[in-house]
């Protein structure tokens, strides 16, 4: 496997979850009987990855240091960044360009929990020679993610939250890009929503042919919405 950091973004409004979020981080809320956030930090570090950015907006960012400490806990390292304001996913992940100094990333949403391990995902995505790697998820509610459109089984386009869903395959929050996504974070300009969108981050790999996608196994669910947290909480004595 290649060396690889890891990037857990932890910002955002956390506003589908009010009041819950009114003075809580979204991301230190419980799911079963640890923070929300715990979740995808141990995906990656039982992949194997040990330095990890935890990104996080300047109201929380002292519950989540105090939350989660130096990652001694976890058996990895934690960095620490703010993001001002939620300026989107892909602002977010701008801020890990110093961190990664150079070297690949694994990026999870702080609001995802899934059950697939993703040590075989970085293995298969290091062969497969691509700059980026996403997977993919298929679900009942398409339109609140990004949505994978794919003809005759080859992925071709990636829309965001779409009226009208191409397919039934969200984007899950796990991603992995090289060194070459804070050139493409530097272009984007901000969405309708008022956000640098990580589905335009992902376009512009699958545009240039440097694009890898899997299918995720196992169950996942985001975590954003009160439906959704439901879910999470649920599932996740089963993963
Ligand atoms: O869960 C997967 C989905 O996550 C993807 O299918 C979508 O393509 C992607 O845009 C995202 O959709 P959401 O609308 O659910 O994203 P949300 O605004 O809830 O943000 C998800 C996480 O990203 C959140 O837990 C923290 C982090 N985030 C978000 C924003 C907007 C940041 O760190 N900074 C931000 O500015």
């Amino acid at each position: 496997m290649r060396a690889t950091r890891g990037v857990v973004l932890a910002g955002g409004s956390g506003s589908r979850l009010f009041p819950l979020t009114k003075t809580t981080n979204k991301h230190l809320l419980p799911v079963g009987d640890v923070p929300m956030v715990y979740h995808p930090i141990r995906r990656l570090v039982e992949a194997g990855i040990d330095e990890l950015l935890v990104v996080t907006g300047a109201h929380h960012v002292g519950a989540i240091v105090s939350q989660l400490g130096s990652g001694a806990e976890f058996g990895c390292r934690f960095t620490y960044k703010v993001q001002d304001r939620a300026g989107g996913i892909a602002e977010a992940l701008g801020l890990a360009e110093d961190f990664a100094d150079g070297l690949p990333i694994a990026v999870v949403l702080g609001d995802n929990v899934f059950g697939c391990a993703l040590a075989p995902h970085l293995e298969a995505w290091a062969q497969s020679g691509k700059g980026s790697m996403i997977l993919v998820k298929e679900v009942g509610d398409p339109e609140r993610f990004g949505v994978a459109h794919f003809e005759a089984g080859r992925l071709v386009g990636i829309y965001e939250k779409p009226q009208s869903p191409p397919s039934r395959f969200a984007v899950t929050g796990v991603y992995f890009y090289d060194a070459g996504v804070y050139d493409i974070i530097r272009t984007l300009t901000p969405s309708a929503r008022g956000e640098l969108e990580i589905s335009e981050v992902n376009s512009r790999y699958l545009l240039d042919d440097n694009l890898h996608w899997a299918e995720m196994s196992g169950e996942w669910s985001d975590a954003g919405t009160h439906e959704s947290y439901r879910r999470a909480n649920n599932m996740v004595d089963r993963i």
